[in-house]
C-alpha cells in the first residue's frame, strides 16, 4: 500500500468537496445561492461535530473531578459587552480599495488589493466584529442585544451562581460549548473562519500565584488532546504571542496551530487572563465576584487561564489530517484516516445482497451493534463500492453479512486502515469490535 502525505496543495479543495458530496458540510441556503460564508452540517457532519464536542466534553468535564460545565444564552445585553471590553476594543481595521470598492481587513492583505492588485486604501477604521440585535418588540437602546462573540463572557457571568451551587474551590475551571458570531470581515477559507460557528471553551480559575504554572499545564494538556485524537505531531505545532501582540484582556497567550494547506495557522488559544474578566464584571455590577479561602483565610480575585477552541475549526482540521489517498492492490481510494472516536460512521453492516434472508441477518448484526456505535446500513451496490463508500467517509470497520453467514453465524469484519478481512462469530461481534477500538 502507498499512501501521498496529507498536505498537498489542492487538499483544501478535495477536502471541501468531499464534505459537501458525502454530506458532511453543506453551503447554507444553497438553494437561493448560498449566504455568505454560512454553512450547514448534513448527516455525516453532524455526526462527526458532535463526536468532536463529546471527545472535548469528556476530557475536559467527564474525565476531571475539578471542571463543571455550563450553557448560557447567546444573546445577552450592551452591560456584558461594555465590561469585558467587547464594545470598544474587539474591532477589527476595515478599509475599502479605491478602486474596486472591495472591503478588507488591512491586517490581512499586506497592502495590495487581493480582488484587483491596486495598493490605494481608504484610511482604516475600527469595525466592531459583534452582531447587533433587538430583543422584544420595542426599538431603541434599552432593548439592544448582542449575540455573544465568545463563550467566555458566559462562563464569567455566572462565576459566584456556579460557586454558590457546586461547592469547587480554586483551581477549578467551567467548560461550555456553543455557538459564537462575529461578523467576520472576511471569512474565509471554508469553515476556518466563519460568521457563525462553534467554540469549546474553559475558563481555569486559580490562585494568582499559581496561574503560570497552569498555563504551561494547559497548553501541553490541550496539545496533547489533539494528538491523542490523530492529528501527527509534525502537523501541530506551539505559537507564542508577542506582549504587543496580545489581546486587550491577556497576559500570555499560546496558540496550538496546525499545518493548514495555507501555512501554519490558529487552532486553539490558551491565555492566561489574569484578572481582568472577574474585576471588571465585579465593578460594573456591583457584585463581588472573588474567592475566600477558608484555610488561608485570604480573599482574592482569581485568575484565569482559558483554553479556547474551535469546534468546526478543529473539525476541519482533523478532517484535512485523516485526508489521504491510496493505492490498494493497484486501485486507488480515498481514506479518510480518523480517529474512530470522531468518525461519522463507527461500523457500517453490509449484506452482501438484497435477498431477505441476508437482510434478516444483517438487520439482528445493525441491532446489536447500534447501541453501542454509530452504524451505516448500506445494502446499494457492489461491496467492492461500498468498501470504497465506507474508506471516503472515515468508517473504521465494515462488517458484511454473506450466504455463509446463513451457515456459520460469523460475518467478515474489514479494516478500513488495513483493508484486512477476518472472520467473527456473531455472538463474539461486540466483544471484538470493542477491543479494537480498545473500549474493553
Ligand atoms: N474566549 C477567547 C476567544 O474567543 P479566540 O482566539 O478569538 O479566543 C478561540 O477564539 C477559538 O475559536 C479560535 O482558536 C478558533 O478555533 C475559534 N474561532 C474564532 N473565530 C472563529 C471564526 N470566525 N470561525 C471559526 N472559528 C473561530
Amino acid at each position: 500500500m502507498t499512501s501521498t502525505p496529507a498536505t498537498t496543495p489542492d487538499l483544501l479543495e478535495k477536502v471541501t468537496n468531499l464534505a459537501k458530496r458525502r454530506g458532511f458540510i453543506f453551503p447554507s441556503a444553497e438553494i437561493y445561492g448560498g449566504f455568505r460564508s454560512t454553512y450547514d452540517y448534513g448527516p455525516l457532519g453532524v455526526n462527526m461535530l458532535g463526536n468532536v464536542k463529546r471527545a472535548w466534553w469528556r476530557s475536559m468535564v467527564q474525565m476531571r473531578s475539578d471542571i463543571v460545565g455550563l450553557d448560557a444564552a447567546i444573546l445577552g445585553p450592551p452591560a456584558i459587552w461594555a465590561a469585558s471590553g467587547h464594545l470598544e476594543t474587539f474591532t477589527d481595521p476595515l478599509v475599502d480599495c479605491k478602486k474596486c470598492k472591495e472591503r478588507w481587513r488591512e491586517d490581512k492583505i499586506d497592502g495590495v488589493c487581493p480582488n484587483c492588485g491596486s495598493t490605494k486604501f481608504t484610511e482604516p477604521r475600527a469595525f466592531n466584529l459583534m452582531f447587533k440585535t433587538q430583543a422584544g418588540p420595542v426599538e431603541g437602546e434599552g432593548a439592544t442585544a448582542y449575540l455573544r462573540p465568545e463563550t467566555a463572557q458566559g462562563i464569567f457571568t455566572n462565576f459566584a451562581n456556579v460557586l454558590a451551587t457546586v461547592r469547587k474551590k480554586p483551581p477549578f475551571g467551567i467548560a461550555q460549548i456553543g455557538k459564537s458570531f462575529r461578523n467576520e470581515i472576511t471569512p474565509q477559507n471554508f469553515v476556518f473562519r466563519t460568521r457563525e460557528f462553534e467554540q469549546m471553551e474553559m475558563e481555569y480559575f486559580v490562585a494568582p500565584a499559581d496561574a503560570d504554572q497552569w498555563y504551561r499545564y494547559w497548553i501541553a494538556t490541550r496539545l496533547a488532546w489533539y494528538l491523542d485524537l490523530g492529528i501527527p505531531e509534525e502537523q501541530l505545532r506551539l505559537h507564542e504571542h508577542a506582549q504587543e501582540d496580545l489581546s486587550h484582556y491577556s497576559r500570555g497567550t499560546t496558540d496550538v496551530e496546525f499545518a493548514f494547506p495555507w501555512g501554519w495557522d490558529e487552532l486553539e488559544g490558551v491565555a492566561n487572563r489574569g484578572d481582568y474578566d472577574l474585576t471588571q464584571h465585579a465593578n460594573a455590577s456591583g457584585v463581588a465576584l472573588d474567592y475566600f479561602d477558608q484555610t488561608t483565610k485570604e480573599r482574592y480575585t482569581p485568575f484565569v487561564i482559558e483554553p479556547a477552541a474551535g469546534a468546526t475549526r478543529a473539525m476541519m482540521a482533523f478532517l484535512l489530517a485523516a485526508y489521504h489517498e491510496d493505492v490498494v492492490e493497484g486501485e486507488s481510494r480515498t481514506v479518510l484516516r480518523l480517529d474512530w472516536r470522531l468518525a461519522p460512521y463507527q461500523v457500517a453492516v453490509l449484506p452482501l445482497s438484497k435477498k431477505s434472508e441476508l437482510e434478516d441477518v444483517s438487520r439482528e448484526v445493525l441491532e446489536l451493534l447500534q447501541p453501542h456505535f454509530m452504524c451505516d446500513y448500506d445494502v446499494t451496490q457492489s461491496i467492492g463500492r461500498r468498501y470504497r463508500r465506507q474508506d471516503e467517509v472515515g468508517t473504521p470497520y465494515c462488517v458484511t453479512v454473506d450466504f455463509a453467514t446463513l451457515e456459520d453465524r460469523a460475518v467478515t469484519v474489514r479494516d478500513r486502515d488495513t483493508t484486512a478481512q477476518v472472520r467473527v462469530p456473531i455472538g463474539e461481534l461486540l466483544a471484538s469490535l470493542r477491543e479494537r477500538t480498545g473500549q474493553s
